[in-house]
């Protein structure tokens, strides 16, 4: 495990990003500590997949920075910032449904390999067998099966999420953004993703994670960001979170913001 020497592995400074004349994000920062497992919630249509975008590079921010261990990132293309140690899964699932478990991790080695046409080489001289091998320990080292022979649009939906998280492990990341991991789980399967990405998160994987589920969220996180219209409403513990009145105003509306403490452990 490479620990890092900064204490905040990521940090957004006055991020804003506009499509058109509509602004998503407007002025937001915050910074994630490295070896957190950090929430990023708030409404739907608050910014918390743009933020991904810019964390990850398919969008570029119209101003701010943003910091990866102390070096701004914003200027450096998509596919190299896997590299740098930043790794995704989406709000859909994007697994080939068509290839087995082994090779949809292996997918998410590439980055490390330098991409789709550079694999051929490094594969051939690391050999297919060893990439193979590590996918396969990384699958068991997370007690995932790898269903031999089974291609992964026949095994059910929470594994599926589940190999989509140890595929964007296979790139080796520092830190890990989950979009909505639980979205279409059951609570038993929820149960079973949090520990799991516990388990992720002890191997020394930073975690930024958006959720709905705020039982996860409670569970698995110490400390969330919270967005509301694209501009940050909230940053501290996620035990005093649903007492914030901004935050209760952003779920429930103003009427109920001062009554309705309940009410947000539902909606969040
Ligand atoms: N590429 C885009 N072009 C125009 N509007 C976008 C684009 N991406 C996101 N948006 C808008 O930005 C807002 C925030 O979206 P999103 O980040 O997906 O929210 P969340 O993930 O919090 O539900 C929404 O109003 C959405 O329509
Ligand atoms: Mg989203």
């Amino acid at each position: 495990m490479t620990q890092t020497t900064d204490r905040n592995i990521l940090s957004l400074r006055n991020v804003s990003k506009r499509f058109g004349g509509l602004s998503v994000i407007t002025d937001v920062s915050f910074d994630v500590p490295a070896g957190a497992r950090m929430a990023l919630i708030g409404p739907n249509g608050a910014g918390k997949t743009t933020i991904f975008n810019l964390i990850s590079g398919f969008y570029q921010p119209n101003e701010g920075e943003i910091l990866l261990e102390s070096r701004a990132i914003q200027g450096i293309p998509s596919r190299k910032r896997i590299g740098l140690g930043v790794a995704r899964s989406f709000q859909n699932i994007r697994l080939m449904p068509h290839l087995s478990v082994v090779e949809n991790v292996m997918l998410g080695q590439q980055a490390r390999a330098g991409g789709i046409l550079d694999m051929l080489k490094p594969l051939s001289l690391f050999g297919r067998s060893a990439w193979h091998r590590e996918a396969e320990q990384l699958l068991a080292d997370m007690d995932l099966p790898t269903y031999p022979g089974e291609v992964v649009a026949t095994l059910p939906y929470g594994v599926r999420k589940k190999i989509e998280v140890v595929r964007a492990l296979a790139a080796r990341p520092k830190l890990l953004l989950l979009d909505e991991p639980a979205a279409g789980l059951n609570a038993a399967e929820t149960d079973n993703l949090t520990a799991f990405l516990k388990r992720i998160s002890e191997t020394g994987v930073t975690l930024l994670v958006v959720e709905h589920d705020m039982g996860l969220v409670r569970r698995l996180c110490d400390d969330a960001v919270v967005l509301n219209f694209g501009r940050k409403i909230y940053d501290g513990p996620t035990a005093t979170v649903q007492d914030n009145p901004l935050v209760l105003e952003a779920y429930l509306g103003p009427r109920h913001a001062s009554k309705d403490r309940q009410g947000a452990a539902h909606v969040a």
